[in-house]
């Protein structure tokens, strides 16, 4: 038995990696999730085979519930609310890992077993990982669903307090690996990992939470790895260091792509920097009407779409897809330019258009679609702001500067749907709008669009 569990096992670790591969192309994409259903589904049936299980009952019920609670939470949650989803099983993934530590070291001390420090090591890890995991998690939820204020709150010497009670937190975990008879000091050290969590969160701005959450999607898979250590089970330290790393490569990939370092978006309260920065300069710009915005995209012979944020607020996606079909219909040449941090979530922009059908061989990253602006007639502008401003490549005082962006003021014209002139996700004014080229469609993305496609068969007719 031992031989087949430890085949499933090297199978079901295989597909988690293949799972991870296929997720970097819309193509793979949905074989990626396929994959990595049946690597999870093979890993617990080898847990199963692995163990002599005596409670069926106790599985079977934490397996009904769950059933019930997860498969309505993933039909019921929009898409825009996939991070705050993530973040709730980052919170409940942290918590079985840190109780499970905690019936470990419990049952040892029942029974008297000296657990080897081989052992002890990960388990403390397990459980300062996996508590504050939970705790900061459910943070990054609640601000992220706004049941909590988005705004960071800071003090006077925050960052000293954190590193203090975290310094606490570890410390009384030394003590527990050298004295693990000393039971009475393993609530302190779990109580200070919970208080932790929420202390870590509390600085950091609402809009950074995705970053955050991928961060804490890498504490809680390295939890889940020493869990592995201390249960023995290779499984779980595939599986958790998967995780882990690759949590961890996505918050640095999020961070270079908003040119932002991993200590500013932990301790650099960008929220207040918003506040800072959020006055709007009252300077002309040039408006359009849908329209005239149809007439321009009626005698575009090419036009590249940059969808943002202010797409999937307006769950525009359907009607852009309308609008990409009318045009090609036209024989205009549409290209779609995907910024790796537009919107609020890693391919955010990529699901929002997959969902509405649109070819993946129209979808271009940044690097593959800027040299292209100077040559294209119309950048139109979709509820974007931050991934266009030219700020980020010339002002040194901007927060954003050094962010690469979309050359979207290089097109001969350039066409931008918001509702207003408030800026974006870094609180800063946008030198783009105020350009001689630049025609600002003032509406909500799916009504403006909506509003366009009404006039574009009427132009066919004229
Ligand atoms: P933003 O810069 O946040 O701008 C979005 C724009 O959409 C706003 O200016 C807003 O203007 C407009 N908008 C909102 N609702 C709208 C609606 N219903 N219809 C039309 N427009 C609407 O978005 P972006 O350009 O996508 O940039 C993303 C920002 O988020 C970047 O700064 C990035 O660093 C940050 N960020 C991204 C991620 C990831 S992984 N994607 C993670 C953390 C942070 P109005 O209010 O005037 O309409």
């Amino acid at each position: 038995m031992a031989h087949i569990v430890s085949y499933v096992y090297i199978l079901s670790a295989a597909l988690f990696i293949l799972s991870l591969k296929w997720m970097n192309s819309p193509v793979t994409a949905r074989r990626s999730v396929l994959a990595g259903e049946l690597g999870m589904l093979m890993a617990i049936v080898g847990t199963l085979l692995a163990f002599k299980v005596f409670n069926w009952e106790w599985i079977l019920t934490a397996f009904f519930i769950g059933t019930a609670v997860g498969v309505p939470i993933a039909y019921i949650m929009p898409m825009t609310a996939v991070p705050q989803r993530t973040a709730m099983s980052h919170a409940c993934g942290a918590l079985a890992a840190a109780l499970v530590g905690t019936a470990e070291f419990y049952r040892a001390n029942q029974f008297h077993e000296i657990l080897p420090t081989f052992v002890m090591v990960p388990l403390m890890l397990e459980t300062l990982l996996g508590f504050l995991t939970f705790t900061g998690s459910l943070m990054a939820m609640g601000k992220l669903q706004e049941v909590l204020p988005q705004r960071p709150i800071t003090y006077r010497g925050q960052n000293l307090t954190n590193f203090a009670l975290f310094g606490i937190a570890a410390g009384l975990g030394v003590w527990l690996i050298v004295n693990p008879a000393q039971t009475w000091i393993f609530p302190i050290f779990a109580g200070l990992s919970l208080v932790f969590g929420v202390l870590l969160i509390i600085p950091i701005g609402g809009a950074d939470m995705p970053t955050v959450i991928a961060l804490l999607n890498s504490y809680a898979g390295l939890s889940a790895c020493a869990m592995g250590f201390v249960l023995g089970n290779k499984m779980l330290v595939i599986a958790g260091a998967l995780d882990g790393s690759s949590g961890l490569i996505l918050s640095i990939i999020m961070c270079k792509a908003m040119n932002r370092s991993f200590t500013n978006v932990l301790f650099g309260a960008f929220g207040q920097l918003q506040v800072a920065h959020a006055h709007v300069e009252k300077r002309p710009v040039r408006s359009a009407t849908p329209e005239e915005a149809a007439s321009i995209l009626d005698a575009a012979s090419s036009v590249i779409i940059v969808p943002g944020y202010g797409m999937a607020v307006a769950q525009a996606q359907h009607k852009v897809r309308e609008l990409f079909d009318s045009l090609m219909r036209r024989g205009v040449d549409v290209k779609f330019a995907i910024h790796p941090v537009a919107g609020r979530m890693p391919g955010h922009m990529n699901v929002l258009l997959a969902e509405a059908d649109i070819p993946y061989d129209r979808l271009y990253g940044m690097e593959d679609i800027n040299s292209e602006f100077a040559q294209c007639d119309v950048a139109l502008v979709i509820g974007a702001n931050d991934v266009t401003n030219p700020a980020a490549r010339t002002d040194k005082t901007s927060p954003i500067y050094g962010m690469p962006i979309l050359d979207v003021d290089k097109a001969h014209t350039v066409m931008v749907i918001k509702r207003s002139m408030n800026p974006g996700f870094a609180g800063i004014d946008n030198e783009l709008y105020y350009m001689d080229k630049t025609l600002m469609l003032f509406g909500d993305a799916k009504t403006f669009v909506g509003e366009i496609l009404k006039e574009l068969p009427a132009r066919a007719a004229a």
